[in-house]
């Protein structure tokens, strides 16, 4: 049976990651997948997810079982993470937080929970959005459509024609947002626009579905989650996927969850039982030890305020980068207008070149980055900027 598969292309992102290991120039500059790097190039683990490392050695029980909801504490802290601790749904018991391996985990099984609502749903996703949104929303058997996002002609969010899409959305259907720092754009909303968002969310009665993946890497903890918490004041039901690979640097951990609110404790109650019984079908339980850290971190003022200043440090350098990156363009003479990425957030935008000119500064110049021209900020350093902004000027 095998036999009749056909080979497939490497993952549009996770594929980079090999060509570029491979590559023997000592010049070569990774901006492909979505990791956090230090000046060195380094992706450290946070100090403070080493002191929760040790505490959590010294003081774990046992390793059985954790069941497929997977800790109670790490649901409560992160619950308060993204919503505010006080918020009404948290208080009223109608949220539900599962932990999950990854966002990409938290992902599937809210698609799963959407098919089991309603299986002939369809997703709507931004155009453009995270290349796996698609099959991890779409695998499942919901249908995926577009909404438009961002135009590349202008560098800027086509929100009227974003409304005007949503507008024609209607109950059983789901609205796919991103959270904060848009994943490939770093274009986001602004409040007045989530108001909008929202309005429009209540008033056609879709499920927004809210994915925050870099919560703290924009503009603060509480001011990425500004928006999300717009919509949970706003609308009934609300499905939130969260990861915790970038901001607490826990990639291999695989450390999420998934959120879901509902309008009642009562629909909450069976929401909870249908999530568990679509993770049990999926992968059974999470994975424990990330989100241990997470909840030791969270817990302890001391490690929260230095998991904070850890994070400040990392949205700083990635905004001076932003900054750094259109001053070296400027400065090389270069005539296109860049200023864009100084407004957008997170670790990517688009560099606005065509796929010819990504494939011809990889094959010429060992710079990686994928094919849609999205670069991660964060693999820029002051000893490669120069390097790259000679490339981009040879091959504009
Ligand atoms: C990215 O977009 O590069 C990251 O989210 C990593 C991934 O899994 O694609």
């Amino acid at each position: 049976m095998l036999e009749t598969l056909v080979q497939l292309p490497d993952d549009p992102i996770l594929g980079l990651m090999a060509v570029y290991r491979n590559d023997p120039n000592p010049l070569k500059i990774d901006l492909g997948v979505g990791i956090y790097k230090d000046e060195a190039g380094n992706t450290p683990v946070l100090d403070a997810v080493k002191k929760a490392q040790l505490h959590h050695i010294n003081t774990e029980t046992t390793k059985a079982y954790i069941g497929p909801a997977g800790a109670p504490g790490f649901g409560k802290v992160m619950e308060a993470l993204l919503l505010g601790a006080d918020h009404p749904a948290i208080v009223e018991g109608r949220t539900n937080t599962l932990q999950t391996p990854g966002g990409c985990g938290a992902l599937r099984a809210a698609a799963e929970l959407v098919k089991r609502c309603n299986s002939g749903a369809t997703v709507w996703v931004s155009n453009p959005t995270w290349a796996n949104h698609i099959p991890l929303m779409g695998d499942t058997g919901l249908q995926i459509k577009e909404y438009p996002y961002y135009d590349r002609e202008t560098s800027s969010i086509q929100f009227e024609a974003m409304i005007a899409t949503l507008e024609q959305v209607g109950a059983g259907d789901v609205v796919l947002l991103h959270g904060c720092c848009h994943n490939p754009c770093g274009a986001d909303l602004n409040l007045q626009q989530w108001e909008q968002v929202a309005a429009v969310a209540k008033a056609r009665g879709f499920l927004p579905l809210v994915d925050i993946a870099y919560q703290g890497l924009g503009d603060g903890l509480d001011e990425d989650a500004a928006g999300l918490r717009i919509l949970a004041a706003a609308v009934p039901e609300l499905l939130i996927t969260a990861s915790c690979s970038k901001n607490f640097g826990l990639y291999r951990e695989r450390t999420g969850a998934v959120i879901a609110i509902s309008a009642s404790s009562i629909a909450r109650d069976a929401t909870h039982s249908q999530l568990c019984s679509v993770v049990r079908a999926n992968y059974s339980m999470p994975p424990a030890h990330g989100a241990a850290l997470v909840e030791i971190i969270l817990s302890s003022e001391e490690l929260t305020a230095q998991w904070h200043s850890e994070l400040t440090l990392m949205r700083n350098r990635i905004n001076g980068l932003r900054q750094l990156l259109v001053d070296k363009i400027v400065a090389r003479g270069i005539e296109r207008d860049f200023s864009f990425i100084t407004r957008e957030k997170g670790m990517f935008s688009f560099l606005g070149v065509t796929p010819e000119q990504v494939r011809q500064m990889r094959s010429e110049n060992s710079i990686y980055f994928v094919d849609s021209s999205r670069i991660n900020i964060a693999g820029i350093n002051n000893s490669n900027i120069d390097y790259l902004v000679d490339s981009l000027a040879r091959v504009l």
